[in-house]
């Protein structure tokens, strides 16, 4: 769906919007939602610690903590509390939930049959994000349980896509590799800078410029490649000439015990450590 469709159905829906706990990532979608032209007066908010703007949008509409009465039957619930108090926070919504209703959860390592049990016979998007949804570039994946109708889907997605790229699977198994991959991804890439950083520095660099060359590169060839057609291999090509600079580092990366090899580890243990989670 592109962003001019989510758009468009971010307007079109009807009814309002329920969101349960407004912290880093409640707070990107919020944002993401506004961002895309949705009216603040159909969305309520469910938040203990509400920051400032978030005081400052209920003068401008948004229902703050309402009334439980208020938010029954919204198109959709976005749960968006810290996996340990969800059984303490989603059971208590169920009541909230009607036969037009979506719960959206972005609850890591939450399955959909605990959301499920909690919300019996409810619609329901089980979701995982990734930090970088915070500036507008996260990459979430979705996956929807029998009862979600085509049009809860394309809201879902609507809503999703505001903090950016939204991929549909249809096997829960893949979550814990996607948790591995996408989820826990963006610590990979700035253990990267941080890496880079310090062998700028074991080259002789200064501190800081080592620290400022490292940022805006691997930050640069992120941006590159998000705007780029061709793909990393090709990308990575274009930065190696024969018998130079780039061709003698990736000697070193791309070994027998390089990059590729550890990534590999690294993922089957995050994967691994996910599918323990959840048990
Ligand atoms: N951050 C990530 O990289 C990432 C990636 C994928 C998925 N997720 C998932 O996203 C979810 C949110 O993560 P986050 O980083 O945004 O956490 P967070 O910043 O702690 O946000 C959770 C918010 O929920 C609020 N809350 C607590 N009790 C509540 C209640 N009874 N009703 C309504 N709201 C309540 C919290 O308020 P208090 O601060 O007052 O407790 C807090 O503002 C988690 O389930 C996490 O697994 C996060």
């Amino acid at each position: 769906m592109s962003t001019h469709s989510a758009d468009a159905t971010l307007r079109g829906f009807s009814g309002h919007l329920l969101l349960v706990g407004a912290g880093k990532m409640g707070h990107a979608l919020l944002e993401g939602w506004l961002g895309l032209g949705l009216d603040p007066q159909r969305i309520l908010v469910f938040e203990p610690q509400p920051a400032p703007d978030l005081v400052a949008l209920a003068a401008r509409g948004l229902r703050l903590n309402p009334p439980h009465s208020e938010a029954h039957g919204a198109a959709a619930i976005v749960i968006a509390v810290k996996p340990q108090i969800a059984a303490d926070v989603v059971p208590p919504l169920a009541p909230l939930v009607s036969n037009v209703s979506v719960a959206i959860s972005i609850m890591a390592g939450k399955p959909l049959q605990a959301l499920e049990q909690a919300l019996p016979g409810a619609a329901v998007v089980r979701a995982m994000p990734n930090t970088p949804a915070a500036v507008g570039r996260g990459m979430t994946v979705a996956l929807a349980n029998q009862r979600v109708s085509p049009a809860q889907r394309d809201l879902a997605h609507a809503l999703l896509s505001a903090t950016g790229a939204v991929e549909w699977i249809s096997e829960e198994a893949l979550m814990d590799a996607v948790t591995a991959v996408s989820g826990s991804g963006p610590a990979y890439v700035f253990l990267l800078a941080e890496a880079l950083a310090q062998a700028g520095i074991d080259a002789g660099l200064p501190p800081d410029l080592a620290a400022k060359l490292a940022r805006e590169t691997v930050a640069g060839s992120g941006e590159l490649l998000h705007r780029s057609a061709l793909d990393p291999a090709t990308l990575r090509h274009n930065v190696t000439s024969p018998g130079g600079t780039t061709e003698a580092a990736l000697a070193v990366l791309m070994g027998a015990e390089g990059l590729a090899p550890l990534m590999t580890k690294a993922v089957a243990a995050a994967t691994r450590r996910s599918r323990a989670l959840a048990r």
